[in-house]
């Protein structure tokens, strides 16, 4: 985490980008070498050894620990090892008193799954208020302004899942201590590629796991607890890992540890850890502040060629999206159903960008999916489904292409069989396809790696 490796050498640790557009970091990092060759020595380690918990596995648990506290500037002591961030985010709201301090603060553009943490602490007091936002990114100003004087938790994102909105966490933080609530940021969406320091952030609590930019795999995550214990109370999930000494086996003994540790619950996920130590020694060869400036740079030339040709400069452009409740502002809560992480939830937008309009196009191509249910055409030899074929007024047809104007994609039997200029598609419509005209928008394959949002700049045009 500070090493001099180039763009061009890290890729090349990553072989499976030689076959694969890898268009899903967000989702799951790209299997890098180093990854496939911890997950061997994980099964080599079984072959050879049975089970080697205190020969080899829990070592793997602490090098995970100790590189997470190394990478944001922590103590190993200030680190807990837990399955997931929204079970991190659980122990850190177990741990508040809210008779006490029941203001709990967060913002629209919280990941859902730690929101939902948030919301039901209802059950126990918790008086869950959202910072007012413009849809794209949140103030400081916003955040004092919804915390009052009886806020005991802020929780903000580091970088928002929606859009790339990096909040002011640094003001955010100070405004909150001011106030004497504690604070709790999800770094999920930037641990790996921003630089991150909990001194400098002044945050209380710090999460983030291993299978996105940290290029682990899913079933770990690390919980950052200042000083180790800033609680009211002891967490309320626990287990054997949660005690001073594992191994004591008493069933009639409920202590915590003076550290982290007091966070974890049960066995960790080995298989996991062994992961999340690829991914952490590919990062230590890597300089994150340069990291993060090429990954920056490769979202603006994005942003660049988009607006230049003409179809995405979109931070004007009003959201107009009425909330659920009646009120005005709030952008509609993203992704109802879908995978953990998937397409749909991560592209919507709060303006109609670049990735609103990826969103539309997946749209009409789902409801081209689900029209083609409907119309099947039965033939000799089996069902058939009717081709639908899009016009719009830009195609971008691979991440390096030229944008190609009036143009159209012919997609039968869930496959794309023709992308390209309008005229050339439309010469070789088949039969019975179903011509959609979308307008003024602009096709892009997957918003090529639309998951790697996190460098956007709120502030960018467009990168809204
Ligand atoms: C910001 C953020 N937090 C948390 C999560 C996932 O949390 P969990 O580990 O509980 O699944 C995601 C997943 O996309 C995320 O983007």
């Amino acid at each position: 985490m500070g090493g001099t490796r180039t763009a061009a050498e890290f890729r090349a640790e990553f072989p499976v980008l030689d076959d694969l557009v890898h268009l899903a970091s967000c989702s799951q990092g790209a299997l890098s070498r180093r990854l496939e060759e911890a997950l061997a020595e994980l099964t080599r380690s079984m072959r050879e050894r049975g089970a080697p918990w205190e020969s080899g596995w829990i070592d793997q648990v602490e090098r995970a620990r100790a590189s997470f506290a190394e990478l944001i500037g922590a103590r190993p002591e200030e680190v807990a090892v837990l399955p997931s961030a929204s079970e991190a985010a659980f122990q850190v709201a177990s741990t508040r008193d809210w008779s006490r301090r029941p203001g709990l603060v967060t913002t629209d553009f919280e990941f859902p799954s730690v929101a939902h943490v948030w919301l039901a602490q209802r059950a126990r007091g918790a008086d869950v208020r959202y910072v007012a936002d413009d849809g794209v990114s949140v103030t400081a100003e916003a955040y004092d302004a919804c915390a009052g004087t009886d806020t005991g938790l802020v929780s903000v994102p580091l970088v928002s899942y929606r859009n790339g909105a990096r909040p002011p966490v640094r003001e955010i933080a100070r405004a909150a201590h001011e106030r004497g609530a504690l604070v709790f940021v999800d770094a999920y969406q930037g641990a790996g590629v921003v630089p991150i320091d909990v001194a400098e952030l002044g945050c209380d609590f710090l999460v983030a796991g291993a299978l996105k930019y940290l290029l682990g795999l899913p079933g770990i995550a690390f919980l950052y607890a200042r000083g180790g214990v800033p609680d009211d109370l002891p967490p309320q999930l626990t287990g054997w890992f949660g005690r001073r000494d594992p191994y004591a086996f008493d069933p009639r003994g409920l202590d915590h540890p003076e550290d982290a540790r007091r966070y974890e619950v049960g066995t960790p996920a080995i298989p996991a850890a062994y992961a999340a130590n690829a991914g952490f020694s590919l990062l230590r060869e890597i300089d994150m502040t340069a990291a993060f400036a090429h990954v920056s740079g490769l979202a603006e030339e994005l942003v660049g060629r988009l607006t230049a040709a003409g179809g995405a400069a979109a931070r004007s452009g009003g959201s107009g999206r009425a909330r659920p409740d009646g009120g005005a502002g709030r952008p509609r809560p993203a992704g109802a159903g879908g995978v953990p992480g998937g397409a749909e939830d991560h592209h919507r937008a709060a303006r109609p960008g670049p990735a609103h309009r990826a969103a539309l196009l997946q749209r009409a191509l789902r409801r081209g999916r689900a029209g083609r249910r409907r119309r099947r055409v039965p033939r000799g030899d089996g069902p058939m489904t009717a081709p639908v074929a899009l016009r719009a007024a830009r195609l971008l047809p691979h991440a390096y292409a030229d944008i190609v104007p009036d143009a159209g994609v012919l997609a039968a039997d869930g496959e794309i069989v023709a992308a390209g200029p309008w005229a050339t598609v439309a010469a070789a419509l088949p039969e019975g396809t179903e011509v959609r005209d979308l307008g003024d928008v602009t096709l892009l394959p997957g918003l090529i790696d639309c998951h790697v949002h996190l460098a956007m700049d709120a502030d960018t045009p467009a990168a809204s």
